[in-house]
């Protein structure tokens, strides 16, 4: 047996930014120096938190500092809020620092699990009587999201504007991407991938996706496979949800399989995600899946939850699983209790859920 860590501080860049993102962050920081002191010195957080986001252009025209990657690097980990708010156009704030980062540091492998917490009654009714639960593989750093394109020939006068948006396919990026799904199915009671395209519609970049998941595939035998359109396969998260362990899939098409998935879960608060540079050259972020939810920020309201579960997946990433463990039962114990925020019907404030959190730890 390997003896547990001793000592070790994890330097995090917290990134609160937006809306609830500045009340799940607390959140989260709150029930990880719990879990730091309750582990009798064998680690701990030194946070250094940044006022980056849409007041920050407000102020300086900026959504990040010009350093300000240079400044991240420094970290072992980035614990990200969400970035967006109406007073700033949403492709401005999301390119300029939540992207940004993403892009720069290479955090190519985006997880996003689809979880169903005990005591939570999802609008999935299948849930009711079937165990599920599955993970949405993201390809993250290319894409539909490679952000290429223009716009061109407004000179040409109103109505005449013409825009480009281009997706980038590379087969260094499709492999990478789905070797770390057949990865991740190895460790999984069900050995399974699904690989999601729209290769019948788009016939050059997905088809190099499809043609690089067949080949990959030889590698695993021992896990099962299959392609599915993407159409198809929103239809399926509904249908046949028990048939899914690992859901690998492009940019944009698993950032909206992800936001159903979360849905039929019980909430968009609930899931958590982990943004990985799987190298290690760059920091990992990780921040839940949910925006920064303009329509209930600042009202105690927030589900911590998706923020809290990232935690988990942070912890997960410096290898201290026992504590990732540790974390999620006391979710589970405080869902299990009824203690829920009203997205998923409780009547528990954002500080109760917290709360019930470290009392279970
Ligand atoms: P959203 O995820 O902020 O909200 C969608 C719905 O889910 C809302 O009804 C909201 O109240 C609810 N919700 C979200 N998080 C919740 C939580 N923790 N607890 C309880 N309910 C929660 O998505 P929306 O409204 O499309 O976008 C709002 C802003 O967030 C936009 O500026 C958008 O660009 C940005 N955004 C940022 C993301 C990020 O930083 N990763 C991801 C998605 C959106
Ligand atoms: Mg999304």
């Amino acid at each position: 047996m390997s003896t547990p860590p001793t000592n070790r501080t994890f330097k995090i860049a917290a990134v609160p930014a937006d809306g609830v993102g500045a009340e799940v962050v607390a959140a989260g920081r709150t029930v990880l120096d719990t879990l730091a002191e309750a582990s009798g010195g064998a680690f701990s957080f030194a946070w250094t938190e940044f006022p980056w986001g849409c007041d920050y252009y407000k102020k300086t025209g900026r959504m990040m500092d010009d350093d300000g990657l240079a400044a991240l690097e420094e970290f072992d980990a980035i614990y990200f809020g969400a970035v967006g708010w109406p007073s700033v156009p949403d492709h401005i704030s999301l390119w300029g620092l939540r992207l940004r980062i993403c892009q720069n540091f290479d955090q190519w492998a985006n997880i996003r699990p689809v979880h169903f917490h005990p005591g939570i009654t999802p609008p999935l009714r299948k849930a009711d009587d079937t165990p599920l639960g599955w993970v949405v593989v993201r390809e993250n750093s290319e894409g539909e999201y490679a952000g290429l394109g223009g716009r061109n020939l407004s000179g040409r006068g109103p109505g005449n504007e013409v825009a480009v948006q281009t997706a980038l396919f590379t087969e260094q990026g499709c492999e990478r991407i789905i070797r770390f799904a057949f990865e991740l199915a190895r460790t999984r009671p069900h050995k399974k991938v699904s690989s999601v395209t729209k290769s019948n519609a788009q016939q050059y970049g997905m088809v190099l996706w499809d043609e690089t998941f067949a080949r990959v595939a030889k590698d695993y035998a021992d896990v099962e496979t299959e392609s599915v359109l993407v159409d198809a396969m929103s239809a399926k998260f509904v249908l046949h949800p028990e048939d899914l362990s690992v859901v690998v899939a492009s940019n944009l098409n698993a950032d909206i399989l992800s936001d159903l998935g979360s849905a039929l879960a019980g909430s968009l608060g609930l899931a958590a995600s982990a943004n990985l540079n799987p190298e290690r050259r760059f920091p990992s972020m990780f921040e839940p899946v949910h925006g920064s939810a303009p329509d209930i920020a600042g009202r105690g309201l927030a589900n911590p939850i998706g923020a809290i579960g990232s935690a988990a997946l942070m912890l997960d990433h410096f290898d201290l699983a026992d504590d990732a463990a540790r974390l999620r039962k006391a979710i589970e114990a405080t869902t299990g209790a009824g203690i829920t925020t009203p997205d998923v019907g409780g009547t528990a404030t954002t500080d109760q859920v917290i709360s019930s959190i470290i009392e279970n730890l």
